[in-house]
Parts: structure tokens; C-alpha cells; sequence
């Protein structure tokens, strides 16, 4: 019998559900939260209220492309954290409900797990052991991934994720939120020479971004005040620099991790990991290391409920399910 799987994503400011058949994604339907956008970063409450508005039209959206029927359901799988608790409520209440209604299996499923687990959605994918730099909004991992499941975090941020530095910097830019994609697109024709910013020193294979938005924010304070329109002027070269301060440390770390443990196969994962200068790096640090690398696809980078339901499908083939008195977690660890 086949293994059908429904997933519901809510943890952030994307409303996704997906239908996923026997490992295969049939439908990932998502509903971006525009709302956010004037306030320059997610706003916790209007979260909530736009993930309990869209729920309904993503899951029906998505059973319908899929072309399955609601009874044909073998379990549904959910983001129980880490995440905006608020935000995580509204889909777990609604996996719950229609567990309940169907009288299906209920699978929780970490959201920094399925960003890893994305890589098995499409071919080609690593071999185990592999090491993936998951890299989002909230997130900054180095996690050494033993199986579908087995995953040991072995480095991480000790403040402000890869994101949330591209997301900060570029506020500081004047750029919309989020600011990351804006910078990918302006540092492409910047010379990313022209300034430099400095890069945090922390032993390990821990990361720190905070102080890049200090270094950023005073060097632009003491530029704006010989020319006004120093940002306006320069913003290519701006984001060409900072861009690749980011890249250079996440890499860094990568390259100690992977050659420490041995590993060749290296994969990227998270919204991050849609940064194309990211991506070159990673190829050209291939080149030198002998390495594998996997990038999802796009839509599979960012957040979505076809990489909770791949988590879900493997849960399931180890009959992992919960009870209806589970809670969603802000914070969950990787295991
Ligand atoms: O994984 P994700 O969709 O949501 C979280 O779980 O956080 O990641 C969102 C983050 C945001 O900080 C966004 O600016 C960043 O990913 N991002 C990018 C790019 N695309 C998305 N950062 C740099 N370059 C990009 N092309
Ligand atoms: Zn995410």
C-alpha cells in the first residue's frame, strides 16, 4: 500500500502544506506572508493571524493538485518547532484536528531536521555520511548528518543566524525585509573588493554575526556623513562587501569541519543557501577539496512543507508518531 503523507508548515511567515506519495512530492503548496514587509522583519502576531487565514485554502490547494482524496491520507506530519510559538500553534492545532477527524497518525517534525532532509526530495542526493551548513532567518548549524534521522549539530551561531545578518545589514542598506535576496541581487554587479568588513574570530566550528551589523552600521554612520548619498551611490559595492564577509565565514568553518571529520560530501541547506555567492564559493571550495556538493532547489531552500513532509515519510516508515496532547516548541533541538 502506498504511503501518502500530508505536511503542514507554519513555523515562520510561510503558510505550506504538501502532499507527498511514497517519498515523491505531488503538491507543495505555499502562501508568503506579505504583511511583514512594512515592518522590516516578521511581526510574531500578524504571523499568527495570516497562518490561521491561509491554512485552509494551502491544504485544500494542495490535496487538490495532488489529486488525492482526504481519506487516502496515511498520516500527517507537522513543524512542531523551533519557531514562532505563536505561528507553530496554528499548524498544530490544524494536523491535530484533522488527525482526529481522519483518524490518522500524527508526526512531529523539526524544522531544522527537514531543511536537511529537503536533499532527498530530488536526485541527485549525499551519500552518509555528509555535513550540511543549514543556514536560514533563525538558524546558523553545522550538523554532521549520520542517516535520514541521526544528525549531530557540531557547530552553530552563538547570536545572530547567517539571515538575520544578511536581513540586518541590508535594513541598514534601506533595503526591504528580507533584505537577503536583495543584497544576493546587488552584490552580482558590486565589486565585492571595494570594502571589507571584519569577520568575528571564534574558535571551533561556532559562528558569531552580531558584530557585522556593528561594523557595518558605524562604517556607513561615518561615510553618510561626508556624502549623503553614500548608500544610494555605492549600494552595489555595499552588498558585494558585506556578502562576502558572510560567505567567507560561513565557509571557513565548512572547510575546518569538513576536513576535521574527513567528509566529502557537503551539502547546503536552509533559505541561505539560495545566496548565489554562497553557492560559487561552495563549487570553487569543491574544486580544491575533492568535494560532492548538494544545493536544493530553490523552492526547496526556503521554507516549505515538502521537506516536512519528506521528514514525515521516513518517521513514518519507523511508525514515529505522537499523541494529540503534543505541544509545539519555540525552541527544539536538532535530536
Ligand atoms: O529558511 P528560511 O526560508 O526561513 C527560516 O527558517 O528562517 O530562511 C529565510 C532567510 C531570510 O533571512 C532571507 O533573507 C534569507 O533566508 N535568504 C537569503 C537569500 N534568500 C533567502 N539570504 C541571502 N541570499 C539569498 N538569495
Ligand atoms: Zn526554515
Amino acid at each position: 500500500m502506498s504511503i501518502i503523507i500530508l505536511a503542514i508548515e507554519s513555523s515562520c511567515d510561510e503558510t505550506s502544506a504538501a502532499i507527498l506519495k511514497d517519498g515523491r512530492v505531488l503538491s507543495n503548496s505555499i502562501a508568503t506572508q506579505e504583511v511583514h514587509k512594512a515592518f522590516g522583519g516578521v511581526v510574531p502576531e500578524l504571523a499568527s493571524r495570516a497562518h490561521q487565514q491561509n491554512i485552509i485554502p494551502v491544504v485544500d490547494e494542495a490535496i487538490k493538485t495532488a489529486g488525492v482524496a482526504k481519506e487516502d491520507l496515511s498520516a500527517i506530519a507537522f513543524t512542531r518547532g523551533p519557531g514562532l510559538l505563536g505561528a507553530l500553534i496554528v499548524g498544530t492545532s490544524f494536523a491535530k484536528a484533522l488527525s482526529l477527524g481522519l483518524n490518522i497518525p500524527l508526526i512531529e517534525v523539526n524544522h531544522m531536521q527537514a531543511h536537511i532532509l529537503a536533499h532527498f526530495i530530488e536526485d541527485p542526493m549525499p551519500g552518509f555520511p555528509f555535513i550540511c551548513l543549514t543556514v536560514s532567518g533563525g538558524h546558523s548549524q553545522l550538523v554532521l548528518v549520520k542517516d535520514y534521522l541521526v544528525m549531530e549539530v557540531i557547530g552553530e551561531t552563538r547570536d545572530d543566524a547567517a539571515g538575520e545578518a544578511f536581513d540586518k545589514s541590508a535594513k541598514l542598506l534601506g533595503l526591504d525585509y528580507p533584505g537577503g535576496p536583495l543584497i544576493d541581487r546587488y552584490a552580482r554587479q558590486g565589486d565585492s573588493q571595494r570594502f571589507t568588513f571584519a569577520k568575528a574570530k571564534i574558535p571551533g566550528y561556532d559562528y558569531s554575526f552580531s558584530g557585522l551589523k556593528t561594523s557595518v552600521l558605524y562604517f556607513l554612520r561615518q561615510q553618510l556623513q561626508q556624502d549623503g548619498d553614500f548608500i544610494k551611490n555605492n549600494i552595489h559595492d555595499l552588498a558585494a562587501g558585506i556578502q562576502k564577509t558572510i560567505v567567507e565565514m560561513l565557509t571557513e568553518k565548512l572547510v575546518l569541519a569538513a576536513t576535521d571529520y574527513g567528509i566529502t560530501d557537503i551539502a547546503i541547506a536552509g533559505g541561505v543557501s539560495a545566496n548565489s555567492g554562497l553557492r560559487q564559493a561552495i563549487e570553487d571550495l569543491a574544486g580544491q577539496h575533492q568535494w560532492r556538493t548538494f544545493f536544493p532547489a530553490f523552492e526547496y531552500c526556503t521554507d516549505n512543507a515538502a521537506m516536512i513532509a519528506m521528514a514525515g515519510y521516513y518517521k513514518y516508515r519507523q511508525q514515529e508518531f505522537v499523541s494529540l496532547d503534543i505541544a509545539p516548541l519555540a525552541r527544539m533541538p536538532l535530536i
